[in-house]
């Protein structure tokens, strides 16, 4: 049989692959195919039979995304080894498959009062519909905790820096807590970063973030990643194919890129965010500043215990929540005189971002709630960027001033 010449199209489709090259390249690779083709239908059925390792198709698994959970697991189990990861396209993701991997309906979940809104969200109006009971309860008290836990509880839920409180998780008691229990620690590690604490060192079973924050650092990436040790992280890897909330590559990509600068970035803005603190706390148009570097925040002696202590000492994240005196107008015209950070959502970016908190993120609660959750009306929370600390402290200050200004001249936020 003699062989017909191919056809344009044909040729075109069939163009000769890419060269994969034997030498390492150090900028991460975007392998943007979302199906691969096999040598043998055998291969096909051995790979997708998990018999031989091997690609198939992208919402499985993926060679960057794959890469960028394998990065962030060597960070965040650095000491206690054999800890894998799976990246999703979200933190949300990462939290919805961890939550469907370890609950059923008649499950209990033990989660904190100040969660994180999105979880609580989830957790309250989501999970609630499948069945599985929520108690939102302090974290920074373990014996409460304790009394919250019951027979079905599979999950005990913490931050390990609380929004926007910063309340610091007493992760070893938690996970004592937990264990007693037969349930799991699960630590939303998003505002501490493993630069700051890596929870799996203290007890926790699994760590999820929102990559979208710190790890990308730099606001245009999206993404989630839970690591924990592989037996345990399985149920949430078969989460993640049954519901398809995969990382795209491209994404993965960004947030790899982004872990390479993490230490230095995170190091930094914690040292930014500590002297913000104290600048803050000294002005005379604050009524209080949530930091848990400051002498009298109640998470200190915590932060200072479980924190990685670091040749330069400890670091405590580099969110603070300043609260001038007066109502919620006090806290919006603040976040409005800035000039220099930007008022947006989000956090740990390379820009200082600023949010009156009882009118954005934490809108769904009440006066009494705000109170109970230690958020006071006025409260403003800074996300502390890599401007120079200088510059920074000067917008807050003059910021201040001015709110300081047009308090005494028309008595609006003596309130
Ligand atoms: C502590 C925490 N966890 C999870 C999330 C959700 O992450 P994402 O927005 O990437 O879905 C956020 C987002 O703000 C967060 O602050």
């Amino acid at each position: 049989m003699s062989e017909q010449p191919l056809g344009e199209n044909t040729r075109a489709v069939h163009l000769p692959p890419a060269p994969v090259p034997r030498q390492e390249p150090l900028g991460t690779p975007v392998w943007r195919s979302a199906t691969y083709a096999f040598a043998t239908s055998q291969e096909y059925a051995d790979v997708l039979g998990e018999r031989m390792p091997g690609y198939t198709y992208s919402r499985i698994d993926n060679p960057t995304s794959d890469g960028f959970a394998a990065a962030v697991a060597a960070l965040e189990g650095a000491r206690v080894g054999g800890v894998t990861g799976e990246a999703f396209a979200s933190g949300m993701a990462a939290i919805t498959g961890v939550l469907l991997a370890y609950t059923h309906a008649g499950a209990h979940v033990v989660a904190p009062a100040a969660a994180y809104g999105g979880t609580y969200g989830l957790m309250s109006e989501l999970l609630s519909r499948f069945g599985v009971t929520t108690d939102f309860v302090d974290m920074t008290d373990p014996a409460r905790v304790r009394a919250a836990i019951r027979p079905e509880t599979r999950l005990v839920w913490a931050e390990t820096l609380a929004n926007p409180t910063m309340a610091v998780a007493d992760l070893p008691a938690l996970a004592e807590a937990a264990h007693e229990a037969g349930a799991l620690l699960v630590v939303d590690s998003t505002f501490a970063t493993p630069v700051v604490c890596r929870p799996l060192e203290h007890g926790a079973d699994l760590v999820v973030h929102s990559a979208t924050k710190y790890i990308g650092g730099h606001s245009d990436a999206t993404g989630g990643v839970v690591v924990g040790r592989p037996g345990v992280l399985a149920p949430v890897r078969a989460v993640r194919l049954h519901t398809g909330g995969a990382l795209a590559p491209d994404e993965a990509f960004l947030l790899r890129r982004g872990l390479e600068t993490l230490p230095l970035r995170v190091r930094r803005q914690c040292d930014t965010a500590a002297l913000l603190a104290a600048a803050a706390a000294r002005h005379p148009a604050v009524a209080r500043v949530d930091y848990p570097g400051l002498p009298d925040h109640p998470g200190r002696e915590t932060a200072v215990r479980l924190f990685d202590a670091g040749p330069e000492g400890t670091r405590f994240g580099a969110i603070v929540t300043i609260t001038p005196h007066g109502g919620p107008e006090a806290g919006m015209a603040l976040a409005d005189g800035l000039r220099l950070a930007k008022v947006a959502t989000s956090l740990g970016g390379t820009h200082t971002l600023a949010g009156h908190i009882a009118s954005t993120t934490h809108r769904q609660l009440d006066e009494q709630a705000l109170a109970a959750a230690g958020i006071g009306p006025a409260a403003v929370r800074f996300s502390v960027g890599l401007e120079d600390a200088d510059d920074l402290i000067h917008d807050v200050n003059n910021a201040l001033t001015a709110l300081g200004r047009i308090g005494e001249r028309d008595g609006a936020f003596n309130s």
